[in-house]
């Protein structure tokens, strides 16, 4: 029962204004990429962690050496696609065989906690699929054309962190239908939702950031600081 985790890594991130990707910029002298690997790597459930890198950046990831092979788990990169969805079909069609569970996790949250991985992990195993996530504070208002459409009950709301766990077969399934349809989703547990397949939620911490902007990196600077220290904000 070998679990895989997909580390997405294949984006751009043009709102962070770096001169590298995302993944490949630096929190604390590291690459966001090899924080998050690290954290996986703490993990005991997962077997093996596949980066998924854009091809522009195969040599990026070669150069990153013995901080990659000093990382438990770590297989060669896979080569991801235009958009985050085609990144993660291109990880899942990489999986060797035996693999029956993944992990998708975004290169970009480097702070994930490997307790929090844990629990969602055994949450899919109980369950079926499972993700992190965490309650919003705001409320939340769909909007269109500056008109808001609806609001939903605060208290149903959660904002969607990775890891996002599943059978891979059934992420196949949810992957493949989202082509043949030509839906994007912008997580992976919506393409699951589409096939009626009720999705676990595992409440993650608000320190599991995705570092978008400038902005982002300061707070996980922070945060990590505080770690480093023995203690950690929400
Ligand atoms: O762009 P966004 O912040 O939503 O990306 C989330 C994660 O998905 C990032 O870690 C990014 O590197 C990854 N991604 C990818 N392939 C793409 C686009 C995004 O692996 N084509």
């Amino acid at each position: 029962m070998s679990v895989a985790a997909l580390v997405l890594a294949a984006g751009r991130g043009e709102r962070l204004g770096a001169s590298v990707p995302k993944a490949f910029v630096l929190l604390a002298g590291k690459p966001l990429l090899v924080h998050s690997l690290e954290a996986l790597a703490e993990s005991v459930s997962l077997d093996w962690l596949v980066p998924v890198v854009a091809r522009a950046d195969l040599g990026r990831f070669t150069s990153l050496g013995d901080s990659m092979n000093a990382i438990q788990g770590v297989t060669k990169p896979v080569v991801g696609g235009d958009e985050r969805q085609d990144s993660v079909r291109a990880g899942l069609a990489a999986l060797p065989e035996d693999v029956e569970w993944v992990a998708v996790h975004d290169a970009a949250r480097p702070l994930v906690r490997p307790e929090d991985v844990e629990r969602v992990i055994a949450a899919a195993r109980s369950q079926g699929a499972a993700i992190l996530a965490t309650p919003v504070r705001d409320t939340i208002k769909r909007v269109r054309d500056g008109q808001i459409q609806e609001t939903p009950p605060r208290a149903e709301c959660y904002a969607a962190q990775t890891p996002q766990v599943f059978r891979v077969e059934l992420l196949r399934k949810a992957v493949e239908k989202a082509a043949a349809d030509g839906y994007r989703g912008t997580d992976d547990a919506e393409l699951v939702e589409r096939l009626g397949i009720s999705v676990t939620v595992v409440e993650g911490h608000g320190s599991n950031l995705k570092v978008t902007d400038r902005e982002d990196l300061e707070i996980a600077e922070r945060l990590l600081a505080q770690r480093a220290a023995g203690g950690e904000l929400r």
